[in-house]
C-alpha cells in the first residue's frame, strides 16, 4: 500500500488511490480528492425503517423540504406537455407553461379538490373534470362556469400553487419548500465533478420502475456500499474491487463511492490479469462490449485494456473521441449520491440513475427507479426518452429485458430486501448497526435525516 491517506479502518489491501496511480491517464484531481470527516459509529435504532410515527416525521419534515428528481427537461418538448410527479400523496403537475419555461402546479382543483389530470399528456389548459374550473398552463385562473356563484373568489388571485422548480443536466428537479437553499447549492459537488459528463445530452435509454417490499431507506441502502458484493453478488469479484472502495462525503447532501472496475476483489486469491479481463468481458461487457477478449501483452493490464476498449466502444456509439477520459472514467463505479433518495453514476459510457421513493403512504415498501442514461451519437437527433416499464411487487427484474446483465445483479440486491425488512422487525437488539468507513454514506443519510426531523419540529414547537 502507498497511498498517503491509508488509515488503519481500511481495507490493508490496494485503496482506490494505489489502483488510480498505475492508471495509463492523468487522474482528475476530483478523483484523487477524499473528504472523510469523522462522524462517529453511532448505530441507528431498526423502528425507523418500519414505525408508522417515524415515517410520518419524514413524511412531515424531510420529504416537503428537499430537491426531488420529477423528470427530464426533454419529457416536455413543447409548451402544454406535461407529466405527473407524486409523493406521499402530494401531487405536482410538472408542466412545460412557456418554451423557455417549466412549472410545477399542485395537482388539485381549488374548488372542490379533484385532481386535474391523472395521465401525463398535452394540453393547451387544465380544466378540472368535475366542474369544469379552468387554468392555464402556466397556473393562471382561467374561467369558473359559475362564477356568479363565488363572490368569495371576486378580486382574488386564484393562481394554482407552484412548487419551486430548476434544473440541471436536463433533469427537472421540484421542491415544495419555497425557502429552501438552491438547487445547485445542494448538489454543488456533484455539479461541478459531473462537468466533464454533459448529461444535458443524454437521453433515458432505459427505465425500469420496481415496488419493492422494504422501507426506501433499507432500499437505497442496499446501493450505497460495494462491500455487499462478495456475499450478495459473488459472480462480479473477478473484476471489481469491492471491499477496498472509495466512501466521500462530499458536503452534508452528497456523497459517493468508487469501486474500481477490472481489478480482482482482494477477497479472492490474486488473479493474472488476462483472467481478469476475461472475467470482465464474461460478465456482459456493458461497457467494453462483450465477446473474446484480446490477449494482453506484457506489461499491460486489465485495467488499461478494458478502459481502452471501452472509448473504443463508446466512439463507435457516439463518434467522439475519449482518448482524454481518465482509466476510472471509462471502466469504474463512480455512484454518487444526493439526499435523501437519488443517485446518479459518473463516467463517460451509458450511466445508471437510481431514485428510491415510499409507495403511497407505507412504511414497509418503496418504489426504485433504474434508468440508464446513454450519451446522444454525434451530429444525429437525441433518441427519444424511453417510457416508463413498471414492475409490481412480485415480478422479477429478469421481466425487464431491457436491463441486460445488470437485471442479475438487481435480482440479487432485492433477494435481500424482503428479508432485511422482516428482520428489522425481529430485531433483538432494535438497532442498527453501520460500519465506520464503508457505510458512513448511509449514517450520513440518517444524521441528516435527523437535522430535518429536528428542525422541522424545533420549528413546530414554536409559539
Ligand atoms: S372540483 Fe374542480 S371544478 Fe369542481
Ligand atoms: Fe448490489
Amino acid at each position: 500500500m502507498n497511498d498517503a491517506t491509508a488509515r488503519a479502518d481500511r481495507h490493508p489491501g490496494d485503496t482506490y488511490g494505489d489502483i488510480l496511480s498505475r492508471d495509463t491517464r492523468p487522474v482528475p484531481d476530483y478523483l484523487r480528492e477524499q473528504p472523510t470527516p469523522e462522524i462517529g459509529v453511532d448505530p441507528v435504532a431498526a423502528s425507523r425503517y418500519f414505525d408508522p410515527a417515524f415515517f410520518e416525521r419524514e413524511a412531515r419534515h424531510v420529504w416537503p423540504r428537499v430537491w426531488q428528481m420529477a423528470c427530464r427537461e426533454d419529457d416536455l418538448p413543447s409548451v402544454g406537455d406535461y407529466q405527473i410527479y407524486e409523493m406521499l400523496g402530494r401531487s405536482l403537475i410538472v408542466v412545460r407553461s412557456a418554451p423557455d419555461e417549466i412549472k410545477a402546479l399542485h395537482n388539485s382543483c381549488l374548488h372542490r379538490g379533484r385532481k386535474l389530470v391523472t395521465l401525463p399528456g398535452c394540453k393547451s389548459e387544465f380544466r378540472c373534470p368535475f366542474h369544469g374550473l379552468t387554468w392555464a398552463c402556466d397556473g393562471s385562473f382561467k374561467e369558473n362556469p359559475i362564477g356568479w356563484d363565488f363572490p368569495q373568489w371576486q378580486g382574488r388571485e386564484m393562481r394554482l400553487p407552484e412548487a419551486r422548480v430548476e434544473t440541471w443536466g436536463g433533469f427537472v428537479f421540484v421542491n415544495l419548500d419555497g425557502s429552501a437553499p438552491p438547487l445547485l447549492e445542494v448538489i454543488g459537488p456533484l455539479a461541478r465533478d459531473f462537468e466533464r459528463f454533459d448529461w444535458s445530452d443524454r437521453y433515458r435509454a432505459v427505465w425500469v420502475q420496481k415496488k419493492v417490499r422494504a422501507n426506501w431507506k433499507a432500499t437505497a441502502e442496499a446501493f450505497m456500499e460495494s462491500h455487499h458484493s462478495v456475499t450478495t453478488h459473488p459472480q462480479i469479484l473477478g473484476s471489481l474491487a469491492d471491499v477496498n472502495s472509495q466512501y466521500d462525503l462530499l458536503n452534508e447532501f452528497v456523497s459517493r463511492q468508487f469501486s474500481a472496475g477490472a481489478v480482482a476483489s482482494p477477497f479472492l486469491e490474486p488473479m493474472e490479469e488476462q483472467a481478469i479481463l476475461e472475467h470482465l468481458l464474461g460478465q456482459g461487457g456493458r461497457r467494453t462490449g462483450g465477446g473474446v477478449a484480446p490477449k494482453l501483452e506484457p506489461g499491460e493490464t486489465a485495467r488499461g485494456k478494458a478502459a481502452e476498449l471501452s472509448r473504443a466502444t463508446l466512439k463507435a456509439q457516439t463518434g467522439r473521441d475519449y482518448d482524454a477520459a481518465a482509466d476510472a472514467e471509462m471502466v469504474d463505479a463512480l455512484l454518487y449520491n444526493v439526499f435523501p433518495n437519488m443517485s446518479f453514476w459518473a463516467g463517460y459510457p451509458a450511466a445508471l440513475c437510481y431514485r428510491w421513493r415510499p409507495n403511497g403512504r407505507d412504511p414497509e415498501t418503496a418504489i426504485m427507479d433504474v434508468q440508464i442514461y446513454a450519451p446522444a451519437p454525434a451530429g444525429e437527433p437525441k433518441p427519444s426518452n424511453a417510457p416508463v416499464h413498471e414492475l409490481g411487487l412480485d415480478e422479477p427484474w429478469s421481466q425487464a429485458a431491457e436491463l441486460g446483465a445488470l437485471s442479475t445483479i438487481f435480482e440479487q440486491d432485492m433477494g435481500n430486501l424482503p428479508y432485511v425488512q422482516e428482520g428489522l422487525h425481529a430485531s433483538a437488539t432494535g438497532l442498527v448497526h453501520f460500519g465506520r468507513y464503508s457505510e458512513m454514506r448511509i449514517r450520513q443519510l440518517h444524521r441528516l435525516l435527523d437535522r430535518f426531523i429536528a428542525e422541522g419540529e424545533g420549528a413546530e414547537a414554536r409559539p
